[in-house]
């Protein structure tokens, strides 16, 4: 017989994520826009960038991210255990709960709440929700485990796993805070310790929360897309062990040439630069799974997606070990080349590589077994890939240079160039930037109503089917 999965809840959290998708970037491509146009925040304060940005983050880490990775873990640890899912009220409970937070984030965010913490900024009311939600998924994901009938427990719940316990950990040390009143809190950390902690969360939030867990989704997705076995699943278990163990220790390279003593920036450096092994391990690993299957590329747009997210994921972690090499980092920091860093990875890994396990999940959850429209996905991929590419190319170029003109002195040692000539130099790219997000976004719009015409041909089919049934019987 059968096991009947609990897809109910993986439903509704795909749903949201594509829901969170469009909003958390059209924040994103709005921000933008008042870069070049700063009179866009029309002189209302919960429309200024300041704002706005972390609201953008929110969005499309939290909002977007977290939403598909909750999803599509519960579709995977079903599968590869062969049970339903342990405790699905609880299960419920992580929907709502985690609907809930983003929606206060929406709400708080633009009123100005926030503990000026990147990444962390949600006052306590709403850290204290997320870490219940979290304590739920980890006890409905674990519980699902426990209760498996396979006895071997598939790589990507290995990511998976890590991943949930990590962002449990690093969420709740990163809060402990004291609160002088409902909105309002300080952290127990002061000075360099504060940085530091906040910088082993930041860098582990990418770690674990845009990382680790996306490689989950990548070895449940890839293999099943492409219809071929992991490359080596000897590499995968090396790859995971090597990652989560190496990860923990690259935070201080955010904080090159600060108050942190000099040797932790130096160990920070170090293992971020050992980093890039198990990394391209990852991604070789998951590359090498098309190996007789790459023909299938020409014609597969979901495909697509799931290879050029690995490109971008091979790029990114080959561009965050050089960046965090500390005379590098003279130049980088401070500068765009960052934000380009940041969207290599976010756009053309977490976005594609998410982008593409929704195509493959959101027909299957609607007992169908391809999207509405397979140009439209095709169509979704050119669109994105050149909104990533005008991204980022334009955030390098526009990064380097400002590096560049902040450092050129003259002969008698003063600046060659006011602060204020960089940034007029970088309009150009802002706007080539702003144009990129907006195709990236426009593919995002795509989804959305190719995803709504594939949940509305669901009934007609069923009804189609109940038809057929009908006049069998007849
Ligand atoms: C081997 C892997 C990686 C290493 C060693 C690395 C290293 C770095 C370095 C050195 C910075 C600049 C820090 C600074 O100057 O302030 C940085 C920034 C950043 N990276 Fe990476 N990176 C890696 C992979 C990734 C990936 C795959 C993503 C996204 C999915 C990512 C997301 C970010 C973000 C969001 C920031 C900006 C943090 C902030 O200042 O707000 N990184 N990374
Ligand atoms: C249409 C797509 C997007 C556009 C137009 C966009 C635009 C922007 C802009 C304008 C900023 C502020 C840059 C600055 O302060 O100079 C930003 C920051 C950021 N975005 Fe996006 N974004 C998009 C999608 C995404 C996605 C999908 C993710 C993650 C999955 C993401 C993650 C981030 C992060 C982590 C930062 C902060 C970087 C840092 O502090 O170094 N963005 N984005």
């Amino acid at each position: 017989m059968e096991t009947a999965y609990n897809d109910k809840i993986v439903r509704q959290f795909t749903i949201m994520t594509v829901f969170w998708g469009v909003v958390g970037m059209a924040v994103g491509v709005f921000i933008a826009a008042q870069l070049l146009i700063p009179a866009l925040n029309f002189d209302i304060s919960w429309l200024t960038y300041s704002r706005l940005r972390p609201l953008h983050t929110n969005g499309v880490i939290f909002a977007f991210g977290g939403t598909a990775l909750i999803g599509t873990s519960y579709y995977v640890v079903q599968r590869t255990c062969g049970v339903p899912l342990f405790a699905p009220r609880l299960a419920s409970f992580t929907f709502w709960g985690w609907m809930l937070a983003l929606v206060l984030a929406v709400i708080t965010l633009p009123l100005g709440i926030t503990q000026s913490k990147e990444y962390a900024e949600l006052e306590w009311p709403i850290d204290l929700l997320i870490a219940a939600v979290w304590i739920a998924y980890g006890i409905v994901f674990f519980g699902t485990i426990v209760k498996r009938k396979e006895k071997h427990i598939y790589v990507a719940n290995w990511f998976y796993g890590a991943f949930i316990i990590t962002i449990a950990v690093l969420h709740i040390f990163n809060n402990l805070v004291v609160p002088v009143s409902l909105w309002k809190s300080y952290p127990i950390y002061a000075g360099a310790v504060d940085a530091m902690v906040q910088w082993w969360y930041g860098h582990n939030a990418v770690g674990f929360f845009l990382t680790t867990s996306f490689l989950g989704m990548m070895y449940y997705f890839v293999p099943k897309q492409a219809q071929r076995p992991i490359y080596s699943y000897r590499l995968s278990i090396v790859h995971f062990w090597a990652l989560i163990s190496v990860y923990m220790w690259a935070g201080p390279h955010h904080l090159h040439y600060t108050a942190l003593p000099d040797w932790a920036q130096s160990l920070g450096m170090v293992f971020s630069l050992i980093l890039l092994a198990p990394s391209w391990g990852g991604m070789i690993n998951g590359m090498m799974t098309m190996s007789g299957a790459w023909h299938k590329l020409r014609t597969d747009p979901i495909l697509k997606f799931l290879i050029v997210a690995l490109s971008f994921y091979g790029m990114a972690t080959f561009e965050g070990p050089m960046m965090s090499i500390k005379t590098v980092n003279a130049l980088s920091h401070y500068t765009d080349w960052t934000i380009g860093h940041v969207h290599a990875g976010a756009l053309g890994w977490v976005g594609f590589i998410t982008i593409g396990s929704l195509y493959y999940l959101i027909p299957r959850l609607y007992g169908r077994t391809e999207m509405y429209s397979t140009r439209a996905v095709e169509l979704h991929f050119w669109i994105s890939t050149i909104g990533v590419v005008l991204y980022i190319a334009a955030m390098w170029i526009a990064g380097v240079m400002q590096g560049l003109m902040w450092r050129e002195v003259n002969p008698d040692g003063t600046l060659t160039y006011a602060f204020i000539e960089s940034i007029k130099a970088t309009y150009p790219y802002y706007a080539v930037r702003l144009l990129g997000g907006l195709l990236y976004l426009s593919g995002m719009v795509i989804m959305a109503w190719n995803t709504w015409k594939t949940a509305r041909m669901a009934p007609a089919q069923a009804t189609r089917q109940e038809d057929l049934a009908l006049a069998q019987t007849a």
